[in-house]
């Protein structure tokens, strides 16, 4: 049994319709609404609809999601994005980003939790973080890396306890033969995130896949598209990272993107599809 699927991120659905007045006399706040609403321009919804129905006219059977679906992690817009997900026409994976982490300084996981708990069922190693979602001879991964940061800082974490879970899961699906796609926001390989942009444990992230390997790893946080590797026991396991799926970027490796997986055991066929204003075309991969 083989499972394809979409691979977008980063489309930081903008709703500010709850945000109260007195938030945008929160300094705190102040910034970050109004880097939400520069974003806005930046940004298009209607080509992250576009880049589903792609997907689905090519067969796609589920949609994956590596984080960053909200600016601000205000309550109305993860109201927006379920009501979206819940009706995208197709079963729906996520995992939070950076921007689903933070309001006031506190960690909305349980907001994120709450809103998209549905996008997240799975097997568990007695915490939230990994789940594993199985389909046949494929286990998706899911990772979260969403730390509160700093106004300006976009930092990600996977933390100790976290990465032991992961260890232990990656060991188990290895050993019955499961297609291993792990899902993370934040690119897990050095040297690709700019500084206050990365992931500060990558280095102990590397180490579990460098004892446990994956079939594949997925990211985004970046709005590029990318191609990287980490070592794994038994050579390069492949890093994949993309674009923003709402970006009205012109410029090569930011334009809206998504890939397209078809995973058949240990098999992993890729197609990318970039946007190019009007559409979504195959591009070289
Ligand atoms: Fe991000």
């Amino acid at each position: 049994m083989s499972l394809r699927f979409v691979h977008v991120s980063d489309i930081h659905l903008l709703d500010l319709s709850g945000v109260r007045p007195w938030h945008y006399f929160n300094k705190r706040i102040t910034g970050r609404v109004n880097l939400a609403i520069k974003r806005r321009r930046q940004h298009d919804e209607r080509i992250f609809h576009r880049a589903v129905e792609s997907g689905i006219a090519l067969g796609a059977e589920r949609l994956v999601v590596t984080g960053d679906l909200t600016n601000l992690s205000l309550p109305s817009e993860f109201a927006h994005v379920k009501a979206r997900l819940e009706t995208i026409g197709l079963p729906v994976t996520v995992i939070p980003g950076n921007h689903d982490a933070y309001t006031r300084g506190v960690v909305r996981a349980d907001l994120f939790a709450k809103s998209f708990g549905a996008f997240m069922e799975g097997e568990r190693a007695g915490a939230p973080y990994p789940f594993v979602q199985r389909f046949g001879d494929t286990a998706l991964i899911g990772v979260s890396t969403a730390i509160a940061s700093l106004p300006l800082y976009a930092t990600g974490a996977v933390g100790t306890a976290h990465l032991e879970r992961l260890d232990g899961v990656l060991e188990q699906l290895g050993d019955e033969g499961l297609a291993r796609v792990v899902l993370l926001h934040h690119p897990p390989v050095a040297g690709v995130s700019k500084p206050r942009h990365d992931l500060l444990d990558l280095a102990k992230f590397g180490e579990v896949i460098a004892r446990r390997g994956a079939e594949l790893i997925l990211h985004g946080h970046e709005h590029r598209t990318l191609e990287t590797s980490l070592a794994g026991p038994a050579g390069e396991v492949p890093v994949h990272g993309i674009a923003s799926g709402t970006s009205r970027s012109h410029r090569p490796q930011r334009q809206a993107a998504f890939s397209l997986y078809q995973v058949d055991r240990h098999r992993i066929h890729r197609e990318l599809y970039t946007w190019n204003g009007t559409s979504f075309a195959a591009a070289h991969a």
